[in-house]
């Protein structure tokens, strides 16, 4: 089946946002990540903090299309301390996808220690990175980059990688480690 999904984790709303966005415009279904244990407060915040730190796979529920029946999943998360944010690497552990594109939401960086581990877990360069600083998403100013990603995977286009100021980057290399 040549289609999309989009499949999402966020915390506060911000990639939520990016996931419904680039769901609807593009006229594509969205499947959500959710914390089997809820963050809350500060317990919650530190929760994110150990999971990045020690590599963790916190336990997740996913709700949505069955991922595998899709040519190309989008992923949308936050980074969380340089890094993936921990439910995604739980997806990303629990299924196995034929093609990912990635974007992520951040306060400033992070993002290519996160396709670099979504390419290690999958085993597959990511077919386009998108890198959106949470003002970015709030301001609207990303939204043209995030649009015009998707156009781009639609078949018959290039890949594109891109950071967050939107210059092209090259593909993350699958054996990089996070900083
Ligand atoms: C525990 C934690 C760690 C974070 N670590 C980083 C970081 O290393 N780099 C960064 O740019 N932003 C970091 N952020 C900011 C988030 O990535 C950013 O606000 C993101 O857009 C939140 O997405 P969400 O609303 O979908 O959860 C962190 C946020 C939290 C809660």
């Amino acid at each position: 089946m040549d289609s999309i999904l989009v499949v999402h984790y966020s915390l506060s709303g911000v990639s939520r946002r990016v996931a419904q966005l680039l769901a609807s415009h593009h006229g594509w279904p969205l499947g959500t990540i959710e914390d089997r244990r809820p963050r809350v407060g500060l317990r919650g915040t530190w929760r994110c903090v150990l999971d990045s730190l020690l590599d963790r796979q916190p336990r997740i529920r996913y709700r949505g299309p069955v991922p595998e029946e899709f040519r190309t999943v989008v992923l949308v998360a936050p980074i969380w301390m340089y890094r993936l944010a921990a439910p995604m690497r739980s997806f990303l552990h629990e299924h196995r996808l034929r093609r990912v594109a990635v974007v992520v939401t951040m306060g400033s960086a992070g993002a290519s220690n996160a396709f670099a581990e979504v390419h290690r877990i999958t085993g597959k360069a990511p077919v386009a990175t998108l890198a959106l600083t949470a003002h970015e998403v709030e301001s609207g100013s990303g939204t043209g980059r995030l649009i015009e990603m998707g156009l781009r995977l639609r078949p018959g286009h290039a890949t594109v990688h891109q950071d967050a100021a939107g210059h092209a980057l090259a593909p993350p290399a699958a054996g990089a480690r996070p900083r």
